[in-house]
């Protein structure tokens, strides 16, 4: 009987990915799915540790685990990803039972420290120069038919004085535009119509070599026959080039979205947050993309509370969220991480502000995105069928700008582009009705 592993991800999509690659890995090496944790003999938790929270989450995991690993003696128990690098070997003191401890960029080696794991308790894969000089995955297991992930780049040369990604995922590396390109043949070959390309500062892409920018990545990709979308995240403003905005607008294939995290609206707060633009060029980059001739959905990232922000630095925020219409806003509590510069200042907004001011972020773009989301009743738009849906109507997807849309329809439109009327709208999605073309 082959060994079973049940794989558990927290945070971004990148983890989303790695859990895929690790999949494939074990796959590879003889081991099988399990149903659930209760029927696995490999229990991996791939984490994210972005925010405080995101660790005590995975902390609350390992104690809801700890009775079924003191049940079956030969449970391997991996912590993996983001916080397993940042935490290290304080995971095994406060859960002795973990057998496997390994960055982010293990999961080529997953099975072996697995084996490791199970023989030697525990297997540690945390040093930063055993992180394999190669980007390329043999073995990854997709979880979605028509949407494949592609990674492009790796860590961070951005130092943004709150971030922990660039010490967990470590220093830029970015794969070569050919072998991107032959994995996204591949996929088109299997059927895949959706890429979406990953990467910490995704537009920073260069291949040195072939001399290929991420907008010439991009309208290579687009080119390939049978690629019908691609999405990319996240994109940093300093790295917004007209030649990006240029290939969004010729390509169709390309999504009329883009996510421009901008973290605050004050210039103060922005200097001290290392961001490396001002809220003026900000600006100029957003009105670029906003008098473009395709119209193009953009969305944001919020920090509240960082370190000083007064009532005054809140408040341009506010602005700015006004001023920019964002179709889609995620906003977060400024959350101290070790070993980043920011940590060393006083976190002096007190809790209760930041959920005050969070709160306030929220219901601004709430009502932004109702009086938004009303100017597309009557319109027939495209649609990627996602999955069912989680409310009442039956089908849920995606517009090219980002909208999900819900509506009925019969299973067999999952991972087919189809026509929707829109018909009724809310602050987060579109309500719409299938245009059934057969009829
Ligand atoms: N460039 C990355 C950013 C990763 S972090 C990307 O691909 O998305 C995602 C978002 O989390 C950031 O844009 C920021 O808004 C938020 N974030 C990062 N560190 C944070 C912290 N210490 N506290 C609160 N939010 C944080
Ligand atoms: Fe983090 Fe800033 Fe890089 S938010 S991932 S250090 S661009």
């Amino acid at each position: 009987m082959p060994k079973k592993y049940f794989i558990e991800t927290f945070g971004c999509q990148m983890n989303d990915l790695d859990s895929e690659k690790i999949a494939g890995n074990l796959l590879h090496n003889g081991m099988a799915p399990a149903d659930g944790p209760e029927q696995a003999d490999i229990i991996v938790l791939n984490t994210c540790s972005v925010r405080d929270k995101a660790v005590q989450k995975v902390y609350t995991r390992l104690g809801e685990l700890k009775q079924l690993a003191s049940r079956r003696k030969d449970l391997v128990v991996a912590v993996v990803g983001c916080m397993a690098q940042l935490e290290g070997e304080k995971i095994l003191k406060r859960a002795p039972y973990v057998n496997v401890l390994a960055g982010p960029q293990k999961g080529a080696v997953m099975s072996d420290l697995i084996e490791q794991g199970r023989r030697e308790h525990p297997a540690i894969g945390l040093r930063s120069d055993e992180i394999p000089e190669s980007l390329e995955t043999q073995y990854i297991l997709r979880q979605n038919p028509w949407r494949a992930s592609v990674t492009i780049s790796e860590g961070c040369n951005r130092n943004c004085s709150f971030c922990i990604v660039p010490i967990t995922r470590g220093q830029e590396r970015t794969r070569k535009s050919t072998d991107i390109l032959r994995e996204i043949k591949d996929l088109a070959s299997k059927g895949y119509i959706e890429i979406f390309l990953l990467g910490q500062t995704v537009n920073s892409y260069m291949d040195r070599v072939e001399q290929v920018s991420f907008a010439g990545l991009l309208r290579r990709i687009a080119a390939i026959q049978g690629i019908k979308r691609i999405r990319f995240t996240s994109p940093h403003p300093n790295d917004f080039t007209d030649e990006l905005l240029e290939a969004m607008v010729v390509c169709p294939q390309i999504c009329n979205q883009i996510h421009l995290p901008v973290q605050s609206g004050s210039t103060r707060i922005l200097r001290a947050m290392r961001r490396g633009y001002s809220l003026e060029s900000y600006l100029k980059i957003i009105s670029k993309i906003q008098s473009a001739s395709r119209s193009i959905a953009i969305s944001t990232d919020i920090i509240v509370g960082f370190p000083s922000e007064t009532e005054e630095d809140f408040q341009d925020t506010l602005s700015l969220l006004d001023e920019v219409q964002y179709d889609s806003v995620f906003s977060f509590k400024y959350s101290p991480r070790p070993y980043t510069a920011a940590f060393n200042l006083l976190d002096d907004v007190s809790d209760e502000e930041k959920k005050g001011r969070l709160e306030i972020v929220q219901k601004r773009q709430k009502m932004i995105q109702i009086r938004k989301n009303s100017t597309y009743l009557g319109l027939r738009l495209e649609v990627l069928v996602e999955d069912k849906a989680r409310s009442r109507v039956s089908l849920a997807g995606r517009t090219s700008d980002n909208k999900i849309v819900n509506f009925d329809g019969p299973e067999k439109l999952i991972g087919q582009i189809i026509q929707v009327e829109i018909a009724g709208f809310s602050p987060n999605s579109l309500k719409g009705i299938w245009i059934d073309s057969s009829v």
